[in-house]
């Protein structure tokens, strides 16, 4: 057989499951248990979060927090940005993102959310253009897959010509599914604006 979806998933990289084969065997214990095996595998989470930080250019390791996977990831962020920032209720997202995305910038238009969907074009591609158009000051999440899962299409292919900012400061979350795309914290500070 010749496995072709390696888009939707894939198999893990041989040092992943080097790395992960002692918590998987041998060092499963709870890392929130006050006893000696638990606190053992706090360290190693500990451990795991700031060689993350470091990956992704963040100063705080704390600010990284673990999930369990793609659609906790989505509600969390989403939903925990709007419960902070209650005034900036306006999303752009594209018709192609992920289902779980889908629904719920779906849902969130139901319960008092603005939703900008935006289309691609025939290739799939998105025009950097039309997002920047879509930005209003009241915007708080753009997001927007960086491959898409079905087709493997970069959505974002030309946005090397455009400087990626945040218009509203730091509350734009830009949601990729590769994040060694661009460094979160230099996403973190600008405005979308033409070379
Ligand atoms: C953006 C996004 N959300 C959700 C999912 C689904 O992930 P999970 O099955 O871990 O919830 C994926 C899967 O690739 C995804 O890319």
């Amino acid at each position: 057989m010749i496995y072709l979806d390696n888009n939707a998933t894939t198999r893990v990289a041989p040092e992943v499951f080097e790395a992960m084969q002692p918590y998987l065997t041998e060092s499963y214990g709870n890392p929130s248990s006050a006893h000696t095996f638990g606190r053992q595998m706090r360290e190693a989470v500990e451990n795991a979060r700031a060689h993350v930080a470091l990956l992704l250019g963040v100063n705080h390791a704390d600010e990284i927090v673990f999930t369990s996977g793609g659609s906790e990831s989505d509600n969390w962020a989403l939903g925990g940005f709007l419960e902070q920032n209650p005034n900036q209720r306006h999303i752009i997202t594209t018709r192609v993102e992920h289902e779980a995305v889908l629904k719920l910038c779906e849902h969130l238009g139901e319960i008092g959310c603005e939703v900008t969907w935006l289309e691609v074009d025939q290739n799939g591609e998105l025009d950097p253009d039309d997002l920047r158009k879509a930005l209003r000051r009241t915007t708080g999440i753009v997001s927007v897959m960086l491959a898409n899962n079905e087709t493997g299409v970069l959505l974002c292919k030309q946005w090397a010509r455009f400087r990626l900012t945040c218009v509203t400061g730091p509350s734009i979350y830009l949601q990729f599914r590769d994040t060694s795309f661009t460094r979160p914290k230099e996403l973190a500070r600008s405005t979308f604006v033409a070379e």
